[in-house]
């Protein structure tokens, strides 16, 4: 007893004996340095990329033997070249992003994470590796279920899905392409100074941000940081103020609650009340959008998916959207919209290959009934991606995918005979779900066009509903 109270008190008066111990002892690395990151509250330096569905806590396990012979079942670590275990690859992924703010934001948990891993599996392959029982009790059914234990939980696509760079490209399509509704007021960097057609833009966007400071420079010079700002916004918390994405209630963001508001109600006096950013919301810029436009029903089916995403909603492939919404400036405009249907219904309207009698349409425009008894608007091509590729194994995180842009893609509607399908809701479904199609209960006739697809509103290519058959 004596002796080892002894013995301990010399060893607390020596300088930390850990770090020094377990320099040689792979288990005691793992102890020290990987076991920290499993157990850390913070997400790893996968979010870099990765906003859901796959951490580096997904690739260890509760023990020193178990995690190792696990990786190196699943391929990932590399007995013989230990420093080139792909695992440690894996990590070094965020090294290769284009994106340098984001590469330096996370660069000191990589940095930590890569020298804990190395220096656990380089002193492991140098000491006595741990091996799965070799024995032949142990079938190459048992052995290959020990690579799964670890990895991410959910597919591989669904990993890819909800990575940052693909909201950021749907992001760029769906939301950042209609900016220019919002022109001059919060696309400060549209604002071309000299040009003189601007001037007055320059002028009302200057005594704007006098008003009402700096939220009013919405879109940023270009998609990514435009997300990043409303992203850091959506976080502050405020009892007056709705964040610009709602994640709890997406069709409550601010950024759709603002264009679909008019300006503040007047008072007696003659001046405007104060305007509100918190139901009922009121929008100094006056109304800018209509809940059947186009654009919202895009903005809000981003808002949906990217709650959805960041929320870890998704967790299998058939949950993935397919669609992508790319939009045109083609504008399709159907004419003599009898007074039997009310002034205000949405309308969708589907243009399909005249070649194909039935299938898919491959664009699509939504608006309302107006008032002259006409529907248009700018066409959206439906892009369907297939995610069931036979690629679902190549990930090879040596060649990073990130920094392929993604293809130009031709556009789908070349001159030439289209077949026209037209929707009316009169059933209300588009207040239920905007992002919906309507239905065969919903059809109200198709009929033929043979167009140029001009671009914008003064070239439209114009039907007459009085042509349309059932
Ligand atoms: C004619 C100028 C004008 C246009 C165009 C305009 N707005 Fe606004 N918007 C304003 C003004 C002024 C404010 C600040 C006062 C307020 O909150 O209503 C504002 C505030 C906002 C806010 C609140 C920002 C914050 O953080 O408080 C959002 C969101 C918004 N607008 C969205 C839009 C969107 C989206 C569009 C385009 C579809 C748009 N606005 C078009 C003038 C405009
Ligand atoms: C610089 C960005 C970046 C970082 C950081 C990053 N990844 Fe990835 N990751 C990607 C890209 C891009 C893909 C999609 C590859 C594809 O589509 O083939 C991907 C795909 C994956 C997949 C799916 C497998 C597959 O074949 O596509 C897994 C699993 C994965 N990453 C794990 C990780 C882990 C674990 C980390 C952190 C240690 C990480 N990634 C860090 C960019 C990154």
């Amino acid at each position: 007893m004596q002796i080892s109270i002894t013995a301990g008190v010399a060893n607390c008066a020596e300088p930390p004996s850990d770090a020094i111990s377990s320099e040689s002892h792979p288990s005691e690395i793992f102890e020290s340095r990987i076991m920290p990151i499993f157990k850390s509250t913070q997400p790893s330096s996968c979010i870099q990329c990765h906003l859901a569905s796959v951490d580096l806590k997904d690739y260890i396990l509760p023990s020193h033997q178990e995690t190792f012979i696990a990786l190196e079942r699943a391929g990932l670590i590399d007995r013989k070249h230990p420093s080139q275990s792909k695992i440690l690859n894996l990590i070094r992924m965020g090294e290769k992003d284009p994106n340098l703010s984001a590469k330096r934001l996370h660069q000191k948990t990589r940095q930590a994470e890569l020298e804990a891993f190395e220096d656990w599996i380089i002193t492991t392959c140098e000491h006595d590796p741990p091996v799965l029982d070799s024995d032949a009790s142990v079938n190459d059914e048992a052995k290959s279920k020990v690579a799964t234990l670890v990895g991410p939980e959910h597919p591989n696509e669904v990993v890819r899905y909800t990575r940052k760079q693909r909201l950021i490209e749907s992001f760029t399509r769906e939301v950042w392409s209609q900016r220019m509704r919002c022109f001059p007021c919060h696309t400060p960097f549209e604002i071309n100074a000299s040009d003189p057609k601007h001037v007055k833009a320059k002028q009302r966007h200057e005594d704007l941000v006098k008003q009402y400071g700096a939220r009013i420079n919405l879109f940023e010079k270009d998609p990514s940081g435009t997300l990043d700002r409303w992203v850091a916004a959506s976080r502050k918390k405020n009892q007056n103020h709705l964040p610009l994405i709602n994640l709890d209630t997406p069709k409550e963001s601010l950024i759709l609650l603002k264009p679909l508001s008019k300006v503040p109600a007047k008072r007696e006096d003659g001046t405007l009340s104060p305007v509100s950013s918190i139901l009922p919301v009121s929008h100094a810029g006056g109304l800018k959008m209509f809940e059947h436009d186009q654009s919202y029903k895009a903005i809000r089916r981003w808002i949906e998916d990217y709650a959805d995403v960041v929320q870890g909603k998704y967790v299998s492939v058939d949950q993935l959207p397919t669609e992508k919404w790319i939009p045109t400036q083609k504008i399709i405009r159907m004419s003599n919209v009898p007074d039997t249907n009310e002034v205000g219904t949405p309308v969708q309207i589907f243009v399909h290959p005249k070649s194909q009698k039935q299938g898919l349409p491959i664009a699509f425009t939504q608006g309302i009934i107006t008032p002259r008894g006409f529907v248009n608007g700018p066409l959206y091509e439906i892009v369907r991606e297939e995610l069931n590729n036979a690629e679902a194994d190549s990930y090879s995180p040596d060649d990073n995918p990130a920094t392929q842009p993604e293809g130009n893609m031709e556009s789908i509607l070349t001159a030439g005979e289209y077949r026209i399908r037209v929707y009316v809701d009169r059933h209300g479904k588009l207040d239920i779900d905007p992002a919906t199609y309507l239905t065969e209960e919903d059809f109200l006739g198709e009929t033929s066009v043979t167009t140029q697809w001009k671009l914008g509103f003064p070239n439209a290519t114009i039907f007459s509903a009085s042509n349309l058959r059932r």
